[in-house]
């Protein structure tokens, strides 16, 4: 892939503050792109704004809860008056919330991880797409994750809401096909990102999972997911439409 892939291009990423998503916006940026980076840490994507700046690239970063309905029109309106077009959106942004067993899981928990990691989703892709297709087209990249394979015990709002983001962008792939809008799912595995460091520090045996189950022997680093996104995002990726891309060193095998 070329450095300037995106030279003219405008790209939002959602959960730019941290972890995969900073990595996705930096990566697009060193391709030329304009980012706008979003983030319901305001402070987190203003340090990911200027990183990028650092390193002479052109970014926006903006304070956004992916889960409003409100916020993310407004976001799209700001994308369109501030830039005037909407290439690629990476909808990345979420939660794993606590592990519960299902039946003790507390309903409010459930709500909140569906609302942050799939209403978004819905939300992000509803208002994003007119704006996309109005530019010609361009490409969605959803993060899913492993845990829309497979049913890990304890992570049942998770587990729920990534298997909805696969499903979602299935339907939306199928849709927009034929309006040169591809859209695809990320699902990648354990990453070593602020997520996972909370999560293995909640739970010791959680962190050994990196090494026993990972035929890799390791966890992935979020530049491995990132390139994948922009990979997705991409024109090397023209045919591929509806698919869900695992990048998880062999965890799935
Ligand atoms: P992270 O916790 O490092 O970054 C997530 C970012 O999303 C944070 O900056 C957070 O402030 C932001 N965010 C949370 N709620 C938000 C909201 N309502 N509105 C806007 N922003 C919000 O996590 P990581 O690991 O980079 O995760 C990114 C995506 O990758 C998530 O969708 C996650 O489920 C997925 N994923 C991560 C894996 C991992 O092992 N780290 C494995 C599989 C999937």
């Amino acid at each position: 892939m070329s450095n300037d892939e995106f030279n003219g291009k405008v790209v939002l990423v959602t959960g730019a503050g941290s972890g995969i998503g900073r990595e996705a916006a930096l990566a697009f940026a060193a391709r030329g792109a304009l980012v706008h980076g979003v983030d319901l840490n305001e402070q987190a994507v203003i340090e990911t704004r200027a990183l990028i700046t650092k390193l002479g690239g052109k970014a926006e970063a903006m304070r956004v809860d992916v889960s409003a309905e409100r916020e993310v029109a407004a976001l799209i309106e700001h994308i369109a008056a501030r830039s005037g077009r909407l290439d690629v959106a990476f909808n990345n942004a979420g939660i794993t919330g606590q592990a519960h067993r299902l039946e003790d899981y507390p309903t409010a928990d459930f709500d909140k991880v569906i609302a942050v990691n799939l209403r978004s989703v819905f939300l992000g892709m509803k208002y994003q797409l007119p704006l996309i297709k109005k530019g010609g087209g361009g490409a969605i990249v959803n993060t899913a994750s492993v845990a829309a394979l497979t049913g890990p015990g304890g992570m049942s709002a998770y587990a729920a809401s990534k298997h909805g983001v696969h499903g979602l962008t299935r339907v939306a792939a199928m849709e927009n096909a034929a309006h040169r809008v591809r859209i695809n799912a990320l699902a990648p595995g354990w990453t070593e990102t602020p997520m996972v460091q909370v999560a293995s520090a909640q739970n010791p045996g959680f962190a050994k999972l990196a090494t026993t189950a990972i035929p890799a022997k390791r966890g992935g680093q979020p530049s491995e997911i990132a390139a994948a996104a922009v990979w997705l995002a991409s024109d090397a990726a023209s045919y591929v439409m509806g698919q869900m891309l695992v990048v998880d060193g062999g965890m799935t095998i």
